[in-house]
């Protein structure tokens, strides 16, 4: 290993000792503790995934002060911001700790949330990129859900870290999140490598919905998983839906509440159109035509086709003319 990549990967060793000490053993983290406590987490979880506390008051940078490490190695770390007259400063304050690991189980990375609400500051503010962090590559909880993964051949996709930890205390170990930023075609091609199979389980409002078709098509461009979409009931995310029902429950979800893509995409791409107005039902057909035609079958693609004309009222003839194109361009 290059000697700056294992003198940074000891820093993000130390770094992480330090914001778990301070959230489970002292009384400034006291109340992250509470707040963690009261988001349903236990403390085998809080341990398992290194989660932390960072204080005000500059107090890494003391830390690491006194250790004598090297400024520029401090300042490539992107654990500190930088003043414009030179100075290193914590770059995360009063904010609970998601340690992001690599696939090995490094800590390269943080995201931390603030414990209130309210005020305009971000919910979660994340490392940016570093010689160790390059976001597009990693995907939360890789190192300890891979083992589950390979031996399932299935994987879960979930929107946020806490729904992963949650599942993960729930005993669902394969889950995986792609840290805010959506997903990318590396981490499509990790999880194919890995993986037959994957659920797509983000949250249940739009911008969740919105994430999952963006999720779904970049799957299908970017690997040979087969994806379905589940979808926690009551408008919730995974986390909530945990606090307040077990697993058993969950996995339930998993097998009643799935939408393959197809379904999903017909449904979806309705969303914000008025389809009593016909420009837009003829916009509608125009969008979801490509989708149907992705289907292999004939006889499936026919009872979609079924279904439009009905539902819509519009010519079956018409739909099977308009798709002939889209299926001779396949061969
Ligand atoms: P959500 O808003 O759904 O957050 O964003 P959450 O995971 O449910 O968080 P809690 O339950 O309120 O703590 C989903 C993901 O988007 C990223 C984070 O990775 C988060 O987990 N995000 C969200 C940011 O990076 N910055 C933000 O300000 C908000
Ligand atoms: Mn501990
Ligand atoms: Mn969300
Ligand atoms: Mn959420
Ligand atoms: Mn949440």
């Amino acid at each position: 290993v290059d000697p700056q990549i294992q003198a940074l990967l000891d820093l993000y060793a130390d770094a992480t000792k330090l914001y778990h000490h301070f959230l489970v053993n002292t009384a400034v983290g006291e109340q992250a503790l509470d707040y963690l406590h009261e988001r349903g987490l236990d403390d085998g979880t809080i341990d398992a995934y290194s989660l932390g506390f960072a204080p005000t008051g500059d107090v890494l940078l003391k830390y690491f002060e006194e250790k004598k490490i090297d400024y520029q190695l401090l300042r490539a770390s992107e654990l500190f911001v930088t003043w414009s007259d030179g100075t290193l400063h914590d770059r995360f304050n009063d904010r609970v700790l998601f340690t992001i690991r690599n696939a090995k189980g490094q800590p390269i990375a943080y995201s931390g949330r603030k414990l209130t609400s309210g005020d305009d500051e971000p919910k979660y503010i994340n490392s940016p990129e570093s010689p160790l962090f390059e976001k597009s590559r990693e995907l939360f909880n890789l190192d300890m859900a891979k083992n589950a993964i390979r031996k399932s051949k299935q994987v879960i996709l979930f929107e946020g870290f806490m729904d992963v930890i949650a599942a993960f205390q729930a005993g669902i170990n394969n889950g995986v999140a792609s840290m805010g930023t959506s997903l990318t075609p590396e981490q499509v091609h990790i999880l194919n490598r890995m993986a037959e199979s994957i659920s797509v389980t983000y949250d249940a409002d739009s911008a969740g919905q919105a994430a999952t078709k963006r999720a779904l098509d970049l799957i299908a461009m970017n690997s040979q998983l087969k994806a379905q979409v589940v979808h926690i009931p009551d408008n919730q995310d995974p986390d909530e839906f945990l606090r307040s029902h077990d697993s058993t429950a969950f996995t339930n979800v998993f097998v009643h509440n799935t939408e393959d893509p197809v379904a999903f995409n017909i449904r979806y791409l309705q969303t914000d159109r008025n389809m009593n107005n016909q420009a837009e039902v003829f916009a509608y057909i125009a969008d979801v035509l490509p989708v149907i035609a992705s289907v292999d079958e004939p006889l499936i693609r026919e009872t979609y086709l079924a279904q439009l004309s009905d539902a819509y009222h519009i010519s079956l003839a018409g739909l099977q003319q308009q798709i002939q194109p889209l299926l001779l361009a396949k061969i």
